[in-house]
């Protein structure tokens, strides 16, 4: 079962990198929030993460879920809005070393990786339009990363359009999406086995 991360943890985190953007753990539609955190909790159950790559930090709210419920996970993440530094560091004060944070983008991060790190899963909620999420795709591509999981699915059409491109022409197949009532929706992708 999901555990929900501390409201005081949540509510400090929103004082440093207020954004008027629902979220992860802001959604005034609350069946739609709770499919969202099941299906992240269920899916990351199945990977088991030692290591997660993530594009678009903002307030830290997916790397909170994530270090609530599998605590010794490694988070690479990124975003050039210069709030996230605020919030990566109230982050550092509870889950010390297990964040590492640029103040870039996406491209800066992916295409400068390390391809000596092992990273499990790659969480795409960055750049939302169809150029931005098409190359963080081919990005986690690259680094020959095993499963990529992207927000926003069924919200904004540009996104499965971009998931739809890349799947012609990349080692890659769907896994899962969210149900239904997740209205915003999760796709997860996984790394077909090279021949
Ligand atoms: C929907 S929010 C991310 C929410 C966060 N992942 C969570 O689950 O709590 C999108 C973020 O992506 C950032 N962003 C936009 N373009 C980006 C890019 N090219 N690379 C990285 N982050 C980007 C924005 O600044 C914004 O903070």
């Amino acid at each position: 079962m999901k555990t929900l991360p501390e409201q005081a943890i949540i509510d400090e985190l929103n004082k440093v990198a207020f954004s008027p953007e629902g979220g992860l753990l802001f959604n005034p539609e609350k069946e739609c929030m709770d499919e969202q955190l099941s299906f992240l909790f269920d899916t990351f159950s199945q990977i088991n993460p030692g290591a997660i790559i993530e594009t678009g930090t903002q307030r830290c709210l997916f790397d909170l879920f994530i270090l609530t419920n599998f605590p010794k996970t490694k988070i690479y993440t990124c975003d050039p809005w210069e709030k996230s530094i605020e919030a990566v560091k109230v982050m550092e004060k509870y889950f010390p070393s297990q964040i590492e944070f640029k103040n870039a983008s996406s491209k800066t991060l992916l295409n400068n990786f390390s391809k000596d790190i092992k990273i499990d899963a790659a969480w795409i909620d960055g750049d939302h339009r169809y150029e931005g999420c098409y190359s963080d795709l081919l990005g986690c591509s690259e680094l020959k990363i095993k499963n990529i999981i992207l927000d926003d699915f069924r919200l904004l059409p540009c996104i499965k359009s971009a998931i739809d491109s890349f799947l012609k022409s990349n080692p890659y197949h769907k896994k899962g999406e969210s149900g239904a009532v997740d209205s915003r929706g999760i796709y997860w992708l996984e790394r077909s086995e090279e021949k």
